[in-house]
């Protein structure tokens, strides 16, 4: 038994990493000459869903081999140019090597004094100046994605109507919150609201216009009729750009309602401000500043 982790042979390793940086790059550069996504064959999903729980350790090149064969080809097929399936970018290579780096360092960006920390931190600033943020109070963090997001923004949202929630919980304080936004909405935001222990049914699904905005006059009756009934509006939703059809919300009159019901705003951003970087789309998401 070896006591360290690293290789025995670091010679035959480098090799072996060179070997798979090569494929790599190879199969982004000769991606427009395969199909866009090639079908899992019945053997293959067999191999990769049924393999017995190993006792004993594999050399790394075994394991390069079989992600050569039984993996990297039946990919989401989401690097190819062609793939319309759903709103994955097609990544670049550059992101290859920078995910190389980011396992070499191992980083955990939670605290200390290290570049990893200092990154993060000029990231969000740059981010805070592409979409024009103040520079006051304008922030951040970064996660995984726009579902993340979504619980991390809901539980801001449910922290301003309820400030004590983080010491007394929901339970104790017996307000039931409700959310709205456009039937149009990603379903990350129920699963936020579930997540949260508010109840998917805490959302309120506003009907849309004939471009799939938001109905605003629809929007303030729904939260009239829920504060006659002794629900507490917290938040609104607003979506820069839907998954089904790409519409933008009228965010400015959005923010309008919610400041005017001292509820929070939140915006769905997953595609966000993008757009907007083109010189040749209207600005539509002035009001994220709001
Ligand atoms: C508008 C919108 N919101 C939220 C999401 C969820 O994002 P993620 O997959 O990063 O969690 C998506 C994903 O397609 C989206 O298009």
């Amino acid at each position: 038994m070896c006591a360290s982790l690293d290789p025995i042979d670091w010679p035959a390793t480098r090799a072996e990493a060179h070997k798979m940086l090569d494929v790599a790059l190879n199969f982004l550069e000769n991606a427009r000459d395969r199909p866009a996504w090639t079908p899992l064959p019945t053997d293959v999903r067999r191999r990769l869903l049924c393999e017995a729980l190993p006792e004993h350790g594999k050399p790394i090149a075994e394991v390069c081999q079989d992600m050569l064969d039984d993996v990297l080809p039946y990919s989401g097929g989401n690097t190819h140019p062609r793939f319309w399936g759903w709103v994955h970018g097609s990544g670049t290579v550059g992101g290859v090597i920078a995910e190389m780096m980011t396992a070499t360092m191992n980083s955990n960006v939670g605290l200390c004094s290290h570049s990893g920390v200092l990154i993060e931190r000029q990231v969000i600033e740059w981010m805070r100046q592409l979409f024009e943020f103040p520079a006051e109070t304008g922030g951040g963090v970064i996660v995984s994605g726009t579902s993340m997001a979504a619980v991390i923004c809901l539980a801001v949202a449910r922290y301003h109507a309820l400030n004590k929630v983080r010491q007394e919980g929901l339970l104790s304080l017996g307000v039931r919150l409700t959310a709205y936004s456009s039937t149009q909405t990603h379903v990350c935001v129920a699963k936020a609201l579930e997540l949260l222990g508010l109840g998917i049914q805490a959302l309120r699904l506003v009907p849309v216009d004939e471009e799939y905005r938001m109905d605003i006059q629809a929007l303030k009756n729904m939260i009239h009729e829920d504060r006659q009934q002794g629900f507490t509006p917290f938040c609104v939703v607003g979506n820069a750009g839907t998954v089904s059809t790409g519409a933008f919300d009228d965010l400015a009159a959005l923010a309008t309602v919610a400041k005017e019901n001292n509820i929070w705003f939140h915006v769905d951003g997953a595609f966000g401000k993008i757009p907007e970087f083109s010189k040749t789309t209207t600005p539509v998401t002035t009001s994220l500043v709001a």
